[in-house]
């Protein structure tokens, strides 16, 4: 539907209004000459130009024609004489909707830095790269959508508030309606969460999976895509305190099942956006390329967007133990010649972003599975071996990001979790109901976790997570 009979300019390059009279409405990017505008209303990549006759216009709504300014045009589309475009509209009638200063309008019509554009995240939108990014990860995130409704997943909003640490890694937001000046103590000295809204300690999700596993176990195939939260201050190009995360989760299934399922799907949704998106593409592989040009050799990227996008595609995903990997991570180069930030020196360590991009970039060319991890450096919840140290733990490693993808099969035998749980200090009076799981109907199961900034990072080849993600969440920043 096109609300109020205007068009989206994205419907007009197919050339069948050619000759009609039309109302257009959109943002002036640019005015030059007092003849030519080119508008933008989001729906394509591409501006429309729009040619205006000064002598018959008003000279004061000329110069109300200005960058940022919302405009309602009214003409004839017709093809362009011009070069750079194939299509223009010959302006019968302008309208101001919305003025904007040129003095004060922060986006001009001239590269900014992203660093500034951070901070103008409420007008960043109406420039070429984030409009692109964004309509990129629209598309990625309706490819979800379509990869696990066809292949007979059931959709589960699981909770955002909550009373468990999924990860047992404690890195969480404590949510809480306890006046800090003056909350209720315990005998101890410390606040008495029992007093609080819910009557106990509650934080925001680290992940949705303990509770996708308790409905996988009755629908059977099951995916949650939602908000997570994680209080790591880790202020790199890859971590958000607030990020959303797939996590698909499956009954009857095991860890080679479950790679198969995160291979199909990783490839599903970056096909999706190769054919349904290739102006923006096509754009964001230029705008990277040219910023790879700014940097020094060694800085520069193993690969370009689309390059990389079809290295995904095109590629069988290499499976591999984590005991192989620290074999070949020892004996690598970069190891020997001390080039690894964090050396590997023994079976046990866990691995680096520069670790898992040197097996996919350098030895493999490859994406990369690892599996079967060390049990101390992973989750309570994933299945243990029969060798008693490593754990069904897999991760799906990326060009240029490193870990794409966290999962597991899950531990379903009660008295070996229980025994990890011991172990590991986490309470089982909290999560009861997820051992429920293994005393009524157990049964194998497996699923995983994929951030979903970092395949958006991924599909547009945005250098920083911050810039692929609406309104950044990061430590010492929560503006908008
Ligand atoms: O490996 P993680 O921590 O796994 C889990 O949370 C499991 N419960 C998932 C599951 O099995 N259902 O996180 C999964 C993925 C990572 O591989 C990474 O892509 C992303 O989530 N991720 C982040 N993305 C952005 N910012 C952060 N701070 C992230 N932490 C994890
Ligand atoms: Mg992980």
């Amino acid at each position: 539907m096109d609300s109020m009979n205007t068009l989206r300019i994205q419907s007009l390059f197919s050339g069948s209004h050619v000759g009609q009279t039309l109302t257009l409405q959109g943002w002036v990017r640019t005015f030059r000459a007092n003849r030519f505008i080119a508008i933008n209303d989001g729906s394509t990549l591409n501006n429309l130009q729009c040619v205006v006759d000064f002598e018959q216009t008003d000279e004061n709504l000329l110069k109300r024609i200005t960058t940022g300014a919302a405009v309602q045009i009214e003409g004839t589309l017709v093809e362009s004489r011009g070069k750079g475009q194939q299509y223009e509209v010959q302006v019968s009638h302008i309208e101001i909707l919305g003025d904007s200063d040129p003095d004060q309008y922060p986006i001009q019509p001239k590269k900014h830095s992203f660093e500034f554009l951070r901070e103008n995240a409420h007008l960043r939108v109406r420039t070429s790269t984030f409009s692109a990014v964004m309509r990129v990860r629209s598309a990625l995130s309706f490819a979800v959508h379509e990869y696990f409704r066809k292949e007979g997943f059931y959709h589960v909003h699981t909770p955002i508030i909550t009373g468990s640490d999924a990860e047992g890694a404690g890195e969480m937001f404590r949510v809480s309606t306890l006046d800090p000046k003056k909350a209720p103590l315990t005998d101890a000295g410390e606040a008495d969460f029992t007093q609080d809204f819910f009557g106990k300690e509650t934080n925001l999700t680290v992940s949705g999976q303990l509770e996708a596993e308790t409905y996988a176990m009755g629908l059977g195939k099951v995916y949650t895509f939602g908000p997570t939260f994680r209080a790591e201050n880790s202020n790199t190009t890859r971590h958000l305190a607030e990020f959303w995360m797939i996590e698909p989760e499956v009954a009857f299934c095991n860890l080679d099942q479950n790679m198969d399922l995160a291979e199909d799907f990783i490839k599903y949704v970056l096909r999706y956006v190769l054919d349904h998106c290739q102006d923006d593409l096509v754009f964001l592989d230029q705008r990277l390329a040219n910023e790879e040009k700014t940097k020094p050799q060694i800085e520069r990227r193993p690969m370009g967007l689309l390059e990389q996008m079809h290295f995904i595609v095109d590629n069988q995903f290499v499976r591999l133990s984590y005991t192989e990997a620290i074999d070949i991570l020892r004996n690598s180069k970069p190891n020997k010649k001390k080039k690894f930030k964090f050396p590997v020196d023994q079976w046990g360590v866990d691995l680096q972003s520069e670790h898992e991009r040197y097996l996919v970039e350098k030895h493999f060319s490859s994406p990369v599975i690892l599996f079967d991890y060390p049990a101390n450096i992973k989750a309570f919840y994933m299945r243990l071996n029969e060798d008693g140290k490593t754990v069904r733990a897999m991760d799906v490693l990326f060009p240029g990001i490193g870990e794409m993808v966290g999962g597991a099969q899950r531990e379903e035998r009660l008295d070996i979790l229980q025994k990890r749980m011991d172990e590991m200090d986490i309470d089982e009076k909290e999560l009861d109901w997820y051992l429920d799981l293994r005393r009524f109907g157990t049964a194998p199961h497996a699923g995983f976790g994929l951030g979903f900034e970092r395949l958006v990072q991924f599909a547009t080849g945005m250098s920083n997570i911050r810039d692929v993600i609406p309104y950044p969440r990061t430590p010492q920043n929560a503006s908008f």
